[in-house]
């Protein structure tokens, strides 16, 4: 049987770095309050001419690079983005143009911080039904655009930034194994970002009435993301029937290391197998896995033969997780 699997990855970081001490002087916060709530020292942010487009193809070049695939055999473009260049065309249409890749079909995918795992859903069923021979997916965030700078209960908690994966078939038994994707609506208060729900009277007052920013309750969506993170990460490891001592590498969404820690208790999983990257970046969204991933294999953190384990949660409430065999 086809087995969809990974054959190259790469990532992009915008240069300009945010760190904590910049927002003390932003907004009424510290080092310390920031640190020991989320584990965040510092974040990315675009530049000013950059857009979500421009990170995704960064990362999806350095991919395309790893996996020998070059754009015109490229098949379908997804991009899993909260932070879409333009309500329509889709960033992947731009992406697309950006890398001639000119026989690839591409569309957008939201499922805000889950966004990836849902791609890789996506991905893996068009590869096994060999409907397309090879997938760019990219997660590319520029989370700074939609933040409320003067909210520091969400301001501090995330950047900016890009990851890209290749997929293609594989008859080997390395591969994506499983992936499992929730959704529940009844939570969508929790963590949104307004759009066209908010009605043409009101459009002038956008920023006045904060119609335009990421909102957030910050406690409740800690819990729900905790419970459903590890419920789904078990799922995942019966599905393959494996155990956690079978697993090598966790990596986890990297939105708050305390959720981590969370997650690590509950599925009783050592630190030392647990990938953090969330310093260095903070929460970016549907870039954080493909960014994570592409730093774990530079840093020779994965071998050939390793379970690696991904997990999610965003907005949407969604959550999702994947266990890939390298
Ligand atoms: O990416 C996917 C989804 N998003 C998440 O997973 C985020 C989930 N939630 C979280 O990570 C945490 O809830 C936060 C990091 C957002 C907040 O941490 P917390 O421990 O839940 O803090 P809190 O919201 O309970 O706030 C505690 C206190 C409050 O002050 P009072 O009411 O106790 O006086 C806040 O006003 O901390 C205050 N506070 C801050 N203080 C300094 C909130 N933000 C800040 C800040 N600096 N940036």
């Amino acid at each position: 049987m086809t087995l969809a699997k990974i054959t190259g990855t790469g990532s992009y970081l915008p240069k300009k770095i945010l760190g904590n001490h910049d927002l003390e002087k932003m907004v009424d916060t510290s080092d310390e309050w920031i640190m020991t709530r989320t584990g965040i020292r510092e974040r990315r942010i675009a530049d000013e001419k950059e857009t979500t487009s421009d990170l995704g193809i960064k990362a999806a070049k350095k991919a395309m690079e790893k996996a020998h695939v070059k754009a015109r055999e490229i098949d379908l473009i997804l991009v899993a983005t909260s932070t879409s260049d333009m309500i329509f065309p889709s960033t992947a249409a731009y992406i697309q143009h950006g890398l001639a890749a000119k026989n690839a079909a591409a569309f957008d995918l939201s499922a805000a911080c889950t966004g990836f795992i849902f791609g890789l859903s996506v991905a893996e069923q068009y590869i096994k039904t060999k409907r397309y021979k090879a997938i760019l997916l990219i997660g590319t965030e520029i989370m700074s655009r939609i933040v409320d700078w003067t909210d520091r209960k969400t301001c501090v908690l995330f950047g900016d930034g890009a990851g890209a994966v290749i997929i293609q078939g594989t008859d080997s038994d390395e591969g994506i194994l499983t992936t499992h994707t929730y959704t529940d609506g009844s939570y969508a208060d929790f963590l949104f970002a307004p759009g066209s729900r908010t009605p043409t009277s009101l459009q002038k007052e956008l920023a006045v009435k904060k119609l335009d920013v990421i909102h957030m309750k910050g406690n409740e969506t800690f819990k729900v993301a905790v419970n459903n993170m590890g419920k789904v990460a078990k799922e995942a490891l019966e599905k393959c029937e494996l155990t956690v001592d079978d697993i090598d590498l966790v990596i986890p969404h990297q939105a708050n290391k305390r959720i981590i820690e969370a997650i690590n208790k509950k599925l009783v999983i050592p630190p030392e197998k647990v990938f953090i990257n969330l310093q260095k970046y903070g929460n970016t969204s549907a870039a954080s896995i493909p960014i994570a991933l592409d730093e774990a294999l530079c840093s020779n953190r994965i071998s050939q033969g390793d379970y690696v384990l991904l997990v999610a949660f965003g907005g949407g409430l969604t959550w999702g997780s994947s266990i890939v065999k390298w």
